[in-house]
This record gives C-alpha cells, sequence and structure tokens, in this order.
C-alpha cells in the first residue's frame, strides 16, 4: 500500500502542540514504515504568535524551535483568521489545541464547527467542546461523515475511550470513579514532601501540568469538565457542570497532608460519576483515602479510573494524566483512528462493499 499523507492545521501551539511536534519529528518516519502514514503540519494558528500556513508543509524542526520562545512568527498570516483558514484551506484534520474555557467553551467550539462545516475531521484535546457541545458537534460529525475525536481531553495519554468502547464493549458501565486531574494529584504529593502549597503550585505550572488559569485544577474545574465529558461519552446522556457537585483542594493543608501521610492515609482528589437508570450523579470532592486503597497509590500527575461494571466486576486503568508529549501522544492515537478509518473506507471502496 502506498505511503498516504493527512494533513494538519493545528489551532494552538502551547504545551500539547508542542509535545504533538515532538512526537512527530521523533516518530515520523517510525509511523510511515509502521502504518503507512505522514501526518504533515500544514498550518499553525495561535491567539498571541500569528498564524502560519504553506500547502506544502510546515517545517517542523523549526516550528518547534520556534515555539519554544514566545516571538510572533516570522512570517505570520494573521490578516487570514483562524477560522477562515479552517474553512478555506487545504487540511484533512483540524486539531484543535487552543486553551479550555469552561464558560462558553469558544472560541473553540466555533472551529470544531468551521471544520466538520468545510469537510475536515476534528481532533481535539480542548475540554471546552467536549464538556459544553459534545452532542451538536458530534452529530454535525456523523451528518458529515466525519470523525470528531476527543481522547485527550481525560487521563491524557492513557487511553479512556478507546479503552471502554473497545476492550469493555458489551459491559454495562454503572459507575466510573477515579482521578482525574493530574497537576492537583502532584501538587497534593508535593506538600505531603513538606512543600508549601504555593511552591507546589509554581513547580506544577513550570512543568506545564496546570490548566491556562490554574484556578480550573485546583478548583476542581477541569475534574468537573471531565465528568461531563465521560458521562457525554460513555453514558451518552448529557450532563450540565453545575449538576457536578464540585470541591476543589484549596482546604486542605500540608499540615493536613503530611498528618494523613503519617497515619497510613493520603488526600485525593475524586472524581466519581454514577448511573441508576437514566439518572446520573456526579461529584469532584477530596477524600483521605487508605494507603492501601487502588486510587491512593496514585503519584505525581498520574491518572486512574476504575470501572464499575455488570460481568467484570472493578477495572482499572492508570496512567500519566498531564504533560506535553503524553498528552500529544492521545492526539496521536486520535490521528491514528482516523487514518484506520480512511484505510478501511478505501478498501470497502476498492472491494466494492
Ligand atoms: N491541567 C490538567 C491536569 C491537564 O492537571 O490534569 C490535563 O488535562
Amino acid at each position: 500500500l502506498a505511503n498516504k499523507q493527512l494533513k494538519l492545521l493545528l489551532i494552538g501551539l502551547g504545551t500539547v502542540g508542542q509535545g504533538l511536534i515532538r512526537i512527530l519529528l521523533e516518530k515520523g518516519s517510525h509511523l510511515i514504515e509502521t502504518h503507512g502514514i505522514e501526518f504533515k503540519v500544514v498550518g499553525v494558528c495561535t491567539g498571541s504568535r500569528g498564524n502560519l500556513y504553506h500547502p506544502e508543509g510546515l517545517d517542523l524542526q523549526t516550528l518547534y524551535d520556534s515555539s519554544l520562545n514566545r516571538e510572533p512568527f516570522a512570517s505570520d498570516i494573521t490578516e487570514r483568521t483562524t477560522e477562515w483558514l479552517i474553512r478555506n484551506e487545504d487540511a484533512d484534520i483540524v486539531v484543535e489545541l487552543s486553551p479550555t474555557d469552561l464558560n462558553d467553551g469558544q472560541p473553540a467550539i466555533g472551529y470544531c464547527q468551521a471544520a466538520l462545516e468545510s469537510g475536515k475531521h476534528v481532533v481535539s484535546g480542548n475540554k471546552g467542546p467536549a464538556a459544553l457541545a459534545f452532542t451538536f458537534l458530534s452529530e454535525l460529525a456523523k451528518r458529515q461523515g466525519l470523525f470528531f475525536l476527543n481522547e485527550a481531553t481525560v487521563l491524557s495519554g492513557t487511553s479512556v475511550f478507546l479503552f471502554a468502547q473497545k476492550s469493555l464493549a458489551g459491559l454495562r458501565i454503572n459507575q466510573i470513579k477515579g482521578i482525574l486531574n493530574g497537576s492537583t494529584n502532584f501538587i497534593l504529593g508535593q506538600m505531603e514532601l513538606g512543600h508549601s502549597y504555593s511552591d507546589s503550585i509554581e513547580m506544577a505550572k513550570q512543568l506545564g501540568y496546570l490548566e491556562a488559569d490554574p484556578e480550573g485544577d485546583i478548583g476542581g474545574y477541569d475534574a468537573q469538565a471531565k465528568l461531563a465529558i465521560l458521562s457525554n461519552i460513555l453514558f451518552e446522556t448529557p450532563i450540565q457542570l453545575a449538576d457536578v457537585k464540585r470541591v476543589g483542594i484549596a482546604d486542605i493543608s500540608r499540615e493536613d497532608v503530611m498528618a494523613a501521610r503519617a497515619a497510613g492515609k493520603r488526600w485525593k482528589l475524586i472524581a466519581t460519576l454514577s448511573r441508576n437508570g437514566d439518572h446520573i450523579q456526579a461529584s469532584v470532592s477530596p477524600e483521605c483515602l487508605p494507603e492501601a486503597h487502588p486510587l491512593a497509590q496514585m503519584n505525581g500527575t498520574s491518572n486512574a479510573l476504575t470501572f464499575s461494571t455488570d460481568l467484570l466486576g472493578d477495572v482499572t486503568i492508570s496512567g500519566p494524566g498531564a504533560g506535553g508529549v503524553e498528552t500529544g501522544y492521545a492526539i496521536l492515537t486520535d490521528l491514528l483512528i482516523i487514518h484506520e478509518g480512511h484505510n478501511h473506507e478505501l478498501k470497502s471502496r476498492t472491494e466494492g462493499h
């Protein structure tokens, strides 16, 4: 089979965008060898540095080097707006990685809509569209025969949707419970080691774990949105963010976590989504767990999710929950799903199904 090419338009070049570019630089030839696919970045749109587009593709190394400084792009073409580029330029997939806004989800929802209306698949690592407009965008995608994929929004690079939809297919999931926010888990861990609350937040910021607005993590809003996304995608039941009870970690002191540790316990920010018939209950709240509890084992930015199922009982997955390359990997997972989808469609056509 001849190598195929899929053209990507990236919206946003922050931690995750840089992580994805690093992956494409490091794994590009491997992906061609193993999957027969080349992902070519043809454009990048940013809020503060301008927009770039070249139909033959941008040089990834130059783009990566330039993404490390915050200078405006030398060949900026901002006169062509992000939405104009999405609608009019030649790209197969729009990768939406602009900062999450959980109030109205904009401008990201508009970008996803523009991409789908103009015949482009969407891979989104942005929690706004998946939490606030999943039904609208996934129905639009379906009508257009396109993908709208969101693996990067929950558990970062650790596959949750692919896992639940493929490996747990046919089971009924009654409850999903776990640690969904990497930075607060990291911060609580630093405080256990004796670091102050503010120093721990600063460390998480330096390492690229926090949202653009850290209150999103600390206040539990990020975990709240992730529960809404899980309900949208896995329970196929939309819930409002306001219906998810939410308490963040701001009232947990260094003394609290150190005292708990000394008593063989650990404070964790726990997110729970349960369903009983059509009724969904969701909450985010700190819990003091015994050290032997599976969720108490999570260190650093690790996330974990326990699915309570009818036939298997509890199934737990865990892995990285934040970070540029880690989340960039989830984007790659979705890009490969689109590639496989294309292959499947091509195969069906040539075989006359
Ligand atoms: N700020 C998020 C977290 C990033 O800490 O979990 C990954 O969604």
